[in-house]
């Protein structure tokens, strides 16, 4: 259903993979709302060619840029202003990868390269965004920017390894640039605590499937799906939350608040 909440608003959706990518969704959900997008990924992702097709469905043009270069991240900004025809409005940062975790290193025993670079991409990404964004005056007045994390970032998951660290770096700079760009130009900062969903970044966890069923059961909703993740980020970059600004903002069907659920105690009856 469409009620043009993003009419007229010009916008850039990193991070979509594939059909299963959070990313894809919002960029689905977005276009069916009205927006012009550009779609961006790293240029490593671009070889699997699927994005071309959410491109097409959505009448948008793909920049590549890895996110940890500040020169593509220049390009892209500068490119997307031309291609769109102004300044940019909403920005979703769903971009994370740990080497750690795809190499199987246990947390106690972490590669400090690998660890470097999982708070590069994952994290410090968000900040050079912003950073860009704002020396070259790309964003609009009142502009949202929706970066997605995980609650591991303020309780311990064992399987989610150094991304914790990663996510809760992400939701300190979601806070701190948007005192600063909040003050400056009103610009809107958050980040979407997502429930555990099948996507190729969620799958590549050890346990994950396992954990999935866990929190769906925990939850008094169930697991929220990344369609209606969209569905929160769409309402995020329109204008009905423009007073919406540094909040970790939990999406997770009552995971978050929920201690135990009659569910998981039938499970530990004696
Ligand atoms: N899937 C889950 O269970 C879950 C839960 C909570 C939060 N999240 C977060 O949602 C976001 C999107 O993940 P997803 O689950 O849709 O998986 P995904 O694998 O579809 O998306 C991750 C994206 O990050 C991109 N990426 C990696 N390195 C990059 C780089 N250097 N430059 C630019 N892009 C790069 C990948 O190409 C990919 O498109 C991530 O931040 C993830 O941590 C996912």
């Amino acid at each position: 259903m469409s009620n043009n909440l993003l009419k007229g608003k010009r916008g850039i959706i990193t991070g979509a993979l594939d059909s299963n990518s959070i990313a894809w969704k919002v960029a689905d959900q977005a276009c069916q709302q009205g927006a012009k997008m550009v779609l961006t990924n790293a240029p490593v992702a671009m070889r699997m060619g699927e994005i071309k097709k959410l491109a097409e469905a959505t009448n948008s043009e793909v920049i590549p840029a890895d996110a940890t270069s500040v020169e593509d991240l220049t390009t892209l900004f500068q490119k997307s202003q031309e291609v769109l025809g102004g300044k940019i409005d909403f920005v979703l940062h769903s971009i994370g990868m740990s080497p750690n975790v795809r190499k199987n290193i246990s947390y106690t025993e972490l590669n400090y390269e690998f660890y470097h670079k999982s708070l590069d991409i994952s994290a410090m990404s968000l900040h050079k965004m912003l950073s860009v964004a704002m020396k070259l005056d790309a964003l609009n007045e009142s502009a949202s920017v929706v970066a997605l994390t995980y609650i591991a970032a303020q309780r311990t998951y064992p399987f989610y390894n150094d991304m914790a660290e990663a996510k809760a770096m992400l939701e300190s700079i979601a806070r701190s640039f948007g005192y600063h760009y909040g003050k400056k130009k009103r610009v809107r900062i958050n980040t979407v605590s997502q429930s555990p969903t099948k996507t190729t970044a969620g799958s590549g966890i050890k346990g994950f499937e396992d954990f999935y069923y866990y929190a769906d059961s925990i939850s008094p909703l169930g697991n929220a799906s990344a369609e209606s993740c969209a569905d929160l980020c769409v309402a995020l970059f329109s204008d009905l939350t423009r007073m919406v600004t540094m909040q970790n903002i939990y999406h997770d069907g009552g995971y978050s608040n929920t201690g135990v659920s009659t569910e998981v105690m039938e499970k530990f009856k004696s």
